[in-house]
């Protein structure tokens, strides 16, 4: 289990898959804003691999997100597109309605950050987030990500296309601050 201020990222468990399900991938908005393709319903039987884990899928980490007190699920978060030759990956992370704006997405990012950096050895993590995102873009920077481009109309999200935000950090920029 990896420990931030607020929260802990673990194993996802089997008990987490309904709740992830019914409280973020049923969400047709959330659904469409966080990912780049179409919603569509996922059946309680579904495999899909946002919420059971492969665990001989080397380019992709997912975890659960979980209080640091009490251990109650709050999310999920993912350092996904490793790539081990450039010594990079992505972030992406979600949090349960109830549990935003509390400042758990900061020290996700920043636990995420210490897994890529320290764990995995990486140089460069990326994050890429609808433009009006504000609480994702300001989780990025509050760790040290900077905006590095606009990719504009990148994102068609309930019929309409969004521009999207292109945030990197590289490892020597990580401050000892933000460090899990
Ligand atoms: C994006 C997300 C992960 C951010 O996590 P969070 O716990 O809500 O964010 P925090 O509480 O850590 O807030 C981070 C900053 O954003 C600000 N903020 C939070 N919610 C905000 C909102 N709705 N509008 C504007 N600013 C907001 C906070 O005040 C804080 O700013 P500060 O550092 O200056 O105090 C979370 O809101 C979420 O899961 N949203 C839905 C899924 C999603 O968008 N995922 C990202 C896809 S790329």
């Amino acid at each position: 289990m990896l420990r931030g201020k607020k929260i802990a990222l673990r194993a996802r468990h089997e008990d987490d898959i309904p709740v992830l399900r019914a409280e973020l991938y049923d969400d047709v908005v959330n659904g469409s804003r966080a990912e780049s393709r179409p919603w569509r319903p996922v059946s309680p039987s579904s495999k899909d691999p946002r919420l059971v884990v492969d665990d001989t899928e080397q380019a992709h980490v997912p975890f659960s997100v979980v209080e640091l007190d009490g251990g109650t699920l709050v999310g999920t978060a993912t350092l996904w597109g490793i790539d081990n030759h450039n010594r990079s990956a992505h972030i992406g992370l979600g949090l349960l309605p109830a549990s935003r704006g509390r400042g758990y997405g900061t020290d996700v990012v920043a636990v995420l950050c210490h897994y890529g950096f320290v764990v995995r050895g990486l140089h460069r993590l990326q994050i890429e987030t609808l433009s009006d995102n504000a609480a994702m873009l300001r989780s990025a920077e509050r760790n040290g990500f900077v905006r590095e481009g606009v990719l504009r109309s990148s994102a068609w999200v309930m019929g309409e296309f969004l521009d999207q935000v292109l945030l990197g950090l590289l490892v020597q920029d990580w401050s000892a601050e933000s460090k899990a």
